[in-house]
């Protein structure tokens, strides 16, 4: 179910099938075209001379030969012209009609380049669109474990990407309390506090805690060496009354959220894009630790409010910070109320971040 965006070399992919940005002929040419035959070997071209070319829009399959891929799909991009002319049609259909292909083929994993984006001249921030919402569309209608990548080749692309988020560039300065915000005096009073020697911890008092109030705590040693028995007071016995009545952990707290918001676990943990074998762990033990990103997918997923999201966050024992960009963003969304994982994801990317529910 996940579709990922990556930067990555496709020829290098180890995945069912990469999907070859070919022209009409199918007889190679530049670009991604040029690196996939050459990476394949000759045994493609050879087995694509008896294809009888490709229309564009259109879309065939060929084994990998020398790839780490098993499967080739080429598919035919349309030259950009002013998209007035069918060009965003065309280049959907490229790659709803590969998704196709590679769904015959049984592929579980299918790697796309950005179509037509190089030398057909497709203003990329639109490819970048228009490839994310056909592949998101095919993931959402079609129930199977199918993992789709978006390759991101080139820094200019990843720009497009950045270009498409303004506005979340500037909210980032806003919040981003990143290490240059230091002035040299802040670095030279925590350089000085951190060689300042220990304060020597006075042991406390020996005798018991008066009426059951608490002994101020020393270090654990300091007890474990005590001879006579260790006064048990009522904070003790409140302390095992807390490990005996815990809070409600992360997963406990999802899953009343999923039924509060009349969901199934299956379209909450799709909507997360996080996959079915995750969750079942987490559905199976109340203790479970999830990564942060996970718990703001399901947060996203579930349409929390920020004072939601920071509690289950703190279930799971993580907190929100203006120090880490991925954080920032996802609280961008939040709050503009907008929970579409793959434009969180889009944004996610063109700021270099990791990935929800990747
Ligand atoms: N891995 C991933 N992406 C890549 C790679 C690579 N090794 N090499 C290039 N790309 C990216 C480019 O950065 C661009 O974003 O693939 C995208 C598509 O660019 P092109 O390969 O130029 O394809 P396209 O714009 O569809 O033009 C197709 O170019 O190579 C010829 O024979 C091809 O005539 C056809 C035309």
């Amino acid at each position: 179910m996940p579709f990922l965006l990556i930067r990555q070399d496709i020829t290098k992919m180890q995945v069912d099938a990469i999907v070859n940005a070919a022209n009409t002929s199918l007889l190679g040419g530049g670009g991604v075209d040029g690196a996939i035959h050459r990476a394949a070997g000759p045994r493609l071209l050879a087995k694509c001379m008896t294809l009888s070319g490709c229309k564009t829009g259109n879309a065939k399959i060929t084994p990998g030969y020398n790839l780490p891929a098993k499967h080739i799909i080429h598919t035919v991009g349309p030259v950009y012209h002013d998209g007035q002319r069918g060009e965003p049609i065309l280049l959907a259909s490229c790659y709803s009609t590969s998704l196709r292909l590679a769904k015959e083929a049984g592929c579980e994993t299918v790697a796309f380049p950005l179509i037509s984006a190089g030398v057909y001249g497709y203003p990329r921030a639109d490819a970048i669109r228009i490839a994310a919402e056909t592949i998101r569309a095919f993931l959402t209608e079609h129930d199977d474990a199918m993992t789709v990548y978006l390759v991101i080749f080139d820094r200019d692309s990843m720009d497009a990407g950045r270009a498409q988020f303004p506005d979340i560039a500037s909210y980032i300065d806003d919040r981003y309390a990143d290490d240059h915000a230091d002035t040299v005096s802040q670095r030279l009073i925590r350089a000085n506090a951190a060689k300042a020697p220990q304060s020597k911890q006075k042991a406390p008092k020996k005798e018991s805690a008066p009426n059951g109030s608490f002994a101020p705590m020393a270090p654990m040693a300091e007890y474990a060496a005590r001879t006579e028995p260790i006064f048990v007071s009522d904070a003790m016995a409140s302390l095992e009354d807390r490990l005996a009545n815990p809070d409600e952990s992360f997963s406990e707290m999802l899953l009343r959220k999923i039924d509060e918001a009349g969901m199934t676990d299956a379209q909450c943990y799709k909507k997360a894009n996080i996959d079915r074998k995750l969750f079942s762990k987490i559905r199976s033990d109340r203790d479970y630790r999830p990564s942060k990103q996970t718990v703001l997918a399901f947060a996203i997923a579930l349409q929390m409010p920020l004072d939601e999201v920071r509690d289950m966050l703190g279930r799971a024992g993580f907190a929100l910070s203006h120090a880490n960009k991925f954080d920032i963003i996802v609280e961008y969304f939040i709050e503009q109320e907008n929970y579409d994982v793959f434009a969180i994801n889009e944004a996610l990317f063109a700021f270099d971040q990791t990935l929800l529910g990747a």
